[in-house]
C-alpha cells in the first residue's frame, strides 16, 4: 500500500540494545512501503544484530564506522544527514541518548544526527531503572527541548526481568509516528479535517444494540491519508477492532446521536467533514434501563424512529462536505439524489454488493460525484489511495483561510 513513506530516504540509527532484532522487522516493513532505508549500526549494535541482516533486507549498504574506507561516509561523512528525510534512532540506548543530549559525534550514527536539518525521531529501549534514571530524564527533556520527537517507551515486561517503562514501542505506533513526522509540511498542514467511521450502536437495553457490518476501515484510511499530507485529522468513530492510528484525534462515540453531537462540535472550526460511517437510519424509540426479558410471547417488536440526518444538519458555508452513498442497486442515481438534497460538495459512490470493495475489505471501489454534475469512476485501489484520491478532490474546494 503506497504511503507517504514511498521514495522517501529514512535512516535508521540502530543502539546496542537487546531489541535490536526489532530494528529489523521496522526496516522490513519500510522497505516494503517502498522507502529508501539507510541503516547505521554502532559498534553496541553490532554485538546483537548483523549489518549483513540488515542489508539483506533494505538491499542498501549499511554503514558502520565513519572510517571505512568501503563506506560512502568515508568520502563525504554527511552524506547520510544531508540524504535523509528522517532519522529514527531505533532501538535508542540510554548511552546513545545521552551523546546524543551532550552533542558528541564519535561514531557512524552520533556524527550523522549532528550534522543532520532533518526531523529526528528517538524510540528508547531499556531497563526501567536505566530510563527512570535523573540523568537519562535530563537528557530526554533536553532532546524534546530541542525538537525531537519521542516514541515511547512503553510500559510492560523488560528483557531485564522488571515490569516498568522501557520497552520498545510496536512497530505499527513507531510507522505512524514515522508518517505523521514526514508529513508535517505536507500540502494539508494548517486545515482541520474530520472524519467519521464505523457503525453507530443503537441500544435497545443495556446489552443489545442495533448495528451493522461497518469495520470503520473506509474512515480510518481517510484519516491516516489526511494525516499524512500534514492535516490536523480527527476521527469520530464508534468502536471498531482498528488500532486508533498514531497522530490523529479521536473522538469515541457510539450512537447516531452522539456521532451528530461529535462531528457539530469537531466541525465548528474544521475545513473539510467526511462522513465515512455507518450511520443508522433508524433507532429505538426508547433505550430500556434493564435487560429486556425473554418473555413467554413468540413475537417482539422495537418501535424505532428516524435518526437525524447529520451532514444535512451541519450548518455554515464554509465547511467542505463529504458524503458517502453505499447502495446495493441504483448506485449512482441514488448518490447524485443524496448530493443535491444534503447540499454536499463531494459524494463517494461505492456499492457494498461486490466483494472485493465495501464493508470490511482493504480495497473499495468508488464513483466520486461532484455538484456540477462530474462524476469519476475510480479503479479498485487500496482505501488509503482512496482517501488520498477524495482529499485531491477536496482541496481545491477548501473556503475557510487556512490556519
Ligand atoms: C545483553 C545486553 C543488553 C543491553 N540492553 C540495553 C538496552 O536495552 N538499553 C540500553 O540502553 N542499553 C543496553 N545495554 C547496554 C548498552 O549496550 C551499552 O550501554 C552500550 O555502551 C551502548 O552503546 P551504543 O549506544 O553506542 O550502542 C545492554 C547491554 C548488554 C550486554
Amino acid at each position: 500500500m503506497p504511503t507517504n513513506l514511498e521514495g522517501k530516504h529514512i535512516t535508521l540509527g540502530v543502539t546496542g540494545s537487546i531489541a535490536c532484532y526489532k530494528a529489523i522487522d521496522l526496516a522490513s516493513k519500510l522497505t516494503q512501503a517502498k522507502a529508501n532505508v539507510d541503516v547505521a549500526l554502532t559498534r553496541g549494535a553490532e554485538n546483537f544484530v548483523s549489518p549483513l541482516a540488515f542489508a539483506a533486507i533494505t538491499h542498501r549498504p549499511v554503514v558502520t564506522d565513519v572510517f571505512d574506507p568501503q563506506s560512502e561516509l568515508s568520502i563525504d561523512h554527511v552524506a547520510l544527514a544531508e540524504r535523509s528525510d528522517v532519522i529514527v534512532v531505533v532501538p535508542a540506548t540510554a548511552h546513545t541518548i545521552a551523546k546524543m543530549a551532550q552533542g558528541l559525534a564519535d561514531d557512524v550514527l552520533t556524527t550523522t544526527l549532528l550534522a543532520t536539518q532533518a526531523p529526528v525521531i528517538v524510540a528508547p529501549a531499556m531497563d526501567a531503572h536505566m530510563f527512570d534514571h535523573p540523568a537519562t530524564q535530563a537528557n530526554v527533556k533536553m532532546l524534546v527541548e530541542r525538537g525531537v520527537t519521542f516514541a515511547g517507551p512503553a510500559s510492560g515486561r523488560l528483557a531485564s526481568g522488571l515490569i516498568g517503562k522501557g520497552r520498545l514501542v510496536e512497530a505499527p505506533e513507531l510507522l505512524g509516528v514515522i508518517r505523521t513526522t514526514l508529513g508535517r509540511d505536507g500540502d494539508l498542514a494548517g486545515r482541520k479535517i474530520v472524519v467519521s467511521a464505523g457503525g453507530t450502536e443503537e441500544a435497545i437495553d443495556p446489552v443489545r444494540v442495533i448495528t451493522n457490518h461497518s469495520s470503520g476501515k473506509m474512515g480510518y484510511a481517510i484519516a491516516e491519508a489526511a494525516r499524512d499530507r500534514g492535516a490536523s485529522a480527527v476521527l469520530v468513530s464508534t468502536p471498531t477492532a482498528l488500532p486508533a492510528p498514531h497522530g490523529v484525534r479521536m473522538v469515541k462515540v457510539r450512537s447516531a446521536l452522539d456521532m451528530r453531537d461529535a462531528i457539530n462540535h469537531e466541525c465548528q472550526d474544521a475545513d473539510a467533514v467526511v462522513m465515512a460511517a455507518a450511520v443508522a437510519d433508524w433507532r429505538p424509540v426508547s433505550a430500556a434501563d434493564q435487560k429486556i426479558k425473554k418473555g413467554a410471547s413468540n413475537e417482539w417488536s422495537i418501535e424505532l424512529t428516524k435518526t437525524p440526518d447529520i451532514i444535512a444538519g451541519l450548518i455554515g458555508d464554509s465547511l467542505v462536505k463529504v458524503g458517502f452513498a453505499a447502495e446495493s442497486q441504483d448506485l449512482i442515481a441514488n448518490a447524485q439524489s443524496k448530493l443535491v438534497s444534503k447540499g454536499l460538495d463531494l459524494i463517494i459512490a461505492n456499492d457494498i454488493t461486490a466483494v472485493d470493495a465495501g464493508f470490511a475489505t482493504d480495497t473499495n471501489r468508488v464513483t466520486i460525484l461532484d455538484r456540477e454534475g462530474g462524476s469519476d469512476d475510480l479503479p479498485l485501489m487500496s482505501k488509503y489511495d482512496v482517501g488520498v484520491n477524495i482529499l485531491d478532490r477536496v482541496k481545491p474546494l477548501f473556503r475557510r483561510e487556512k490556519l
